[in-house]
């Protein structure tokens, strides 16, 4: 086994590869700052004021990332999340400004409400409980207007029933046919969302999400929430988290042919990033956590290590 093993030759034999082009870059846009704001539990990440999220492509661009996925701080908030669809709102500011200097750019929306409701829940409240079918038509208007600011890919993230088809449909009679779904497919009720719950402000008021995200202990329903994404009409399916959940990538990579992307969630970048500033792990883990994401059959990874690492591999 060793022969290939040789300094000179066994980069030729990788049976997985890490290329900038694989790396999605979150994006945390804040409309009520002046200037980037460091996000305290996410060590060398940071909001960006509308104003300066041109140069912040900008940068990515010069390290050959080229797509990246939008989550928005509004200047308000309300029980249904109308700034998740209003025309000026955050994101759609920012996605016309991406794209007006950076046509080039793959700029993929986060739909979801939790970052725009009052409660911070990922649907409308009804007696204490999330209605799904109440919030599938608001979720569809939220695409809908991320679509017409010139959004190339809209990501729904909510983990409601049914979303993937009520956005398809809503997309198509806006005449946004041509408009790809990420549907984040399989998301656990995970421990690891805490820090981007403080870096989005979408953390909520009573309750957990776990009536609508999935239960940590199950596999095969994560099968069954991707095929009902991929009958619904989902370009492109996720698993989220990433490496707690390698085993959930491998079954979907095996079972299902359409692109598939792992989502390297916050709490994944923080627990690595404080062990490399205790200096308790070198930063070469961080490569190789994101090459097991990719090994494990992951087509593409949203990770906030995107830009150390784009650097590393150029
Ligand atoms: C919104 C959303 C969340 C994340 C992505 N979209 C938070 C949540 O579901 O609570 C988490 C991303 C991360 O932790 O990096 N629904």
């Amino acid at each position: 086994m060793r022969r290939l093993r040789k300094a000179n030759l066994r980069w030729m034999f990788r049976e997985a590869r890490l290329s900038p082009e694989d790396l999605i870059t979150p994006i945390f846009v804040d409309e009520n700052i002046r200037e980037k704001k460091p996000i305290e539990s996410m060590p060398d990440y940071f909001r960006i004021p509308l104003e300066m999220v041109e140069k912040e492509i900008e940068g990515c661009f010069e390290k050959g990332l080229r797509s990246f996925i939008l989550f928005g701080i509004p200047s308000y908030k309300d029980e249904v999340g109308s700034s998740a669809f209003d025309q000026n709102g955050v994101i759609q500011k920012a996605v016309r400004r991406i794209k007006s200097e950076f046509p080039d750019a793959v700029v993929i929306t986060d739909v979801c409400l939790c970052e725009y409701t009052t409660h911070g829940h990922c649907g409308v409240v009804r007696d204490g409980e999330i209605a799904n079918d109440e919030t599938l038509p608001i979720i569809g208007k939220t695409a809908v207007s991320h679509a017409e600011s010139g959004a190339d890919i809209v990501a729904p993230s909510g983990m409601m029933d049914g979303m993937v088809r009520a956005i398809r449909e809503a997309l198509d009679a806006a005449g946004f046919e041509s408009t790809p779904i990420m549907s984040y497919s399989a998301k656990y009720a995970s421990n690891f969302y805490s820090p981007f719950r403080d870096a989005a402000e979408s953390g909520f008021k009573f309750g957990d999400r776990r009536g609508y995200q999935m239960d940590i202990h199950n596999a095969r329903e994560a099968m069954r929430e991707i095929e009902l994404d991929v009958r619904e009409g989902a370009d492109i399916i996720m698993v989220k988290p990433a490496l707690p959940y390698l085993d959930i990538i491998r079954m979907a990579r095996e079972r299902f042919d359409l692109p598939l992307t792992a989502y390297n969630v916050s709490g994944e970048y923080s627990m690595v990033k404080a062990a490399i500033k205790q200096g308790w792990l070198s930063d070469e883990a961080v490569y190789e956590i994101l090459v097991s994401i990719k090994r494990a059959g992951a087509d593409l990874i949203i990770t906030y290590h995107s830009k150390e690492i784009a650097e590393k591999l150029q």
